[in-house]
């Protein structure tokens, strides 16, 4: 067990003004990258898992090997990212998950509130962090042609009912960031995130960090931005570089002399992110 705990980190980066990267993961060769990165950077680690990730990967395995990875570089958490599935996020909490991320954006804002209030009273009790989400971050973790016609911007007022009324420790904020990588860029809403952060006295969660201009990273940090998110870019990565290494060893059916290299690639964009977020 890491003697450190996941809010403690949040506490320091909230102080120190820098960032915690959450990385997603569904393979063993993410999840390697991600570890071998922060353990040589020795910076705080996420590691992410979506339901999608979640099921497929599975949830003790994910705990079992965050246990694993911890005796080599102990501050090292897991969160359950986007769950809908109450069961399964009770599942990730009974298991030892450092934080699960429900999010509830889909429902009426007061079904919202009620269901992640219950969550909150589930999860404090056994030492597990919880971050909410109000109004839907747009878009997935993919490569995407078109941009969404409108941006969506957080509603100041319903988050500080929801933050108050639901006792969460940290809120997924919407600013004009979206899931996946984009032909076109885009630009946060700087100003609309310095007014979230007057308002609302908890950890900040920016979610969509691929794609991100590295300027854009750094003035949500400077406002208060304690997690990002990233998962496309590390998707790409995995099958770009899996693509390239197949086609250029037609012959080889050896799993461990092409992975070697996939697991590289997508360690040289995790370190990326952690300087950029952590340095
Ligand atoms: O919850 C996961 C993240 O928000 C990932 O976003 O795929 O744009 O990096 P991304
Ligand atoms: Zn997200």
């Amino acid at each position: 067990m890491s003697n450190k705990s996941l809010k403690y980190f949040f506490g320091r980066a909230k102080k120190e003004k820098w960032a915690i990267g959450q990385f997603n993961f569904s393979t063993l060769e993410q999840l390697k990258a991600i570890v071998s990165a922060a353990k040589k950077l020795k910076s705080p680690v996420i590691l992410g898992t979506s339901q999608g990730e979640a099921n497929f990967f599975g949830l003790e395995e994910a705990t079992l090997l965050r246990d694993l990875y911890r005796k080599k570089f102990p501050y090292i958490y897991l969160n359950l990212d986007h769950g809908k599935d109450i069961d399964l996020i009770k599942k990730a909490i009974d298991l030892g998950y450092d934080c699960v991320h429900f999010d509830g954006s889909g429902l009426d804002f007061q079904e919202n509130l009620k269901i992640t209030k219950k969550i909150v009273k589930y999860a404090h009790k056994k030492g597990c962090l919880v971050e909410g989400e109000i109004k839907s971050i747009q878009g997935s973790s993919e490569i995407h042609k078109e941009l969404p016609k409108e941006v969506l911007l957080e509603d100041i007022e319903k988050a500080k009912e929801f933050v108050k009324k639901t006792g969460i420790d940290s809120l997924a904020v919407n600013i004009g960031n979206l899931h996946g990588v984009y032909t076109k860029s885009i630009r946060l809403k700087i100003d609309h995130l310095q007014k979230i952060k007057k308002a609302i006295p908890i950890f900040l969660v920016l979610h969509g960090g691929s794609g991100t201009s590295k300027k854009d990273i750094k003035e949500t940090i400077k406002n208060g931005v304690v997690k990002i998110n990233v998962n496309t870019e590390l998707r790409i990565a995995w099958r770009e570089t899996l693509e390239k290494i197949l086609r250029k060893h037609r012959g080889t059916v050896k799993p461990y002399n092409i992975l070697p290299k996939v697991i590289s690639a997508i360690e040289k964009v995790v370190t990326t992110k952690i300087n950029l977020f952590n340095p």
